[in-house]
């Protein structure tokens, strides 16, 4: 069994194929955490790593051949691997968890793209229940989601791979459904990482990279409903565990070597706290 992956898909996947006797190959970019390389390869998986992200699906598919084993693919398939109509997914859990809620019905929920597979299946659920509810994609710093949904293309492409792993592609992916999805808002990486910084103190669990990027992204939708005098819910996820970033966004020398300066989006981040007004 064979996989591209940012990592966390591959920790899964490394876990059922263990489970059901199967070796497990995880193609991944040479950036990936040593924290996630390490949890795959405690489930028995093997890291084929690649200094070129753009060739991880080529590689798959080299190995696949090779090998005579099978590319699971979870770019191409994942906005189909569940049932959009409901059954479990990941978006009747969240209207079923908001019905103890004051306003029960979001009026956003944002979430980030990877695969695109969570943004597709909470688009189309929203769109069959015919929920008041709009669907927001937070794109992180070279990201071809971002302009292949506002063009609407499938050919957008950037030279330079996410910084924040699990989110932003190079290639507007084919499980990306931008017909579903209403609203992008565009993170900056240092403000990706200044939000998950201030959300793991807030909530005293680590988080990783993509639930910052959810949170400034929220917050800047939660800021235009205060400026409209809206009232509502905005619904988002916390994605990865930080435990898997402590030698990366958690630590300071690293963001010093990748040019990254948090404390303009950590200030502004401290304000809210304070006004609820929010300069994003
Ligand atoms: C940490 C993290 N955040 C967000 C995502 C994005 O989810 P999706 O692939 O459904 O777009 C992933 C994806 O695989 C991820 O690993």
């Amino acid at each position: 069994m064979i996989e591209a992956s940012s990592g966390s898909t591959a920790v899964s996947e490394a876990f059922f194929a263990r489970l059901i006797g199967l070796p497990f190959v995880a193609v991944m970019p040479a950036s990936t955490s040593p924290e996630k390389i390490a949890l795959i390869e405690f489930y028995g998986g093997r890291c084929h790593l690649v200094d070129d992200p753009a060739t991880m699906y080529d590689e798959a598919r080299r190995l696949e051949a090779e090998c005579g084993g099978h590319y699971m693919d979870q770019f191409t398939y994942a906005e189909r691997a569940t049932d959009w109509r409901g059954n479990n997914n990941i978006a009747e859990s969240i209207f079923e968890q908001m019905q103890a809620e004051p306003h029960p019905c979001p009026s956003w929920v944002v979430v980030g793209a990877g695969t695109g597979g969570t943004s597709a299946t909470i688009g189309r659920f929203v769109r069959y229940r015919r929920f008041n509810t709009r669907v927001a994609v937070a794109d992180p710093e070279n990201s071809a989601f971002y302009g292949g949904w506002d063009t609407d293309s499938s050919d957008v492409v950037t030279d330079t791979p996410s910084r924040i792993e699990g989110i932003g592609r190079m290639r507007v992916e084919p499980s990306f459904v931008g017909g579903v999805i209403d609203d992008m808002v565009r993170v900056p990486d240092a403000a990706s990482i200044a939000a998950m910084r201030w959300v793991s103190r807030i909530l005293g669990r680590p988080v990783g990279g993509s639930t910052g990027t959810n949170v400034w992204g929220s917050l800047t939708l939660i800021e235009q409903m205060r400026a409209n005098g809206e009232s509502g819910s905005v619904v988002t996820l916390l994605c990865d565990g930080g435990d898997r970033y402590l030698d990366t966004y958690f630590n300071d020398e690293w963001l010093v070597s990748k040019g990254l300066d948090i404390t303009p989006y950590s200030e502004k981040l401290e304000e809210f706290g304070r006004t609820g007004v929010f300069a994003g």
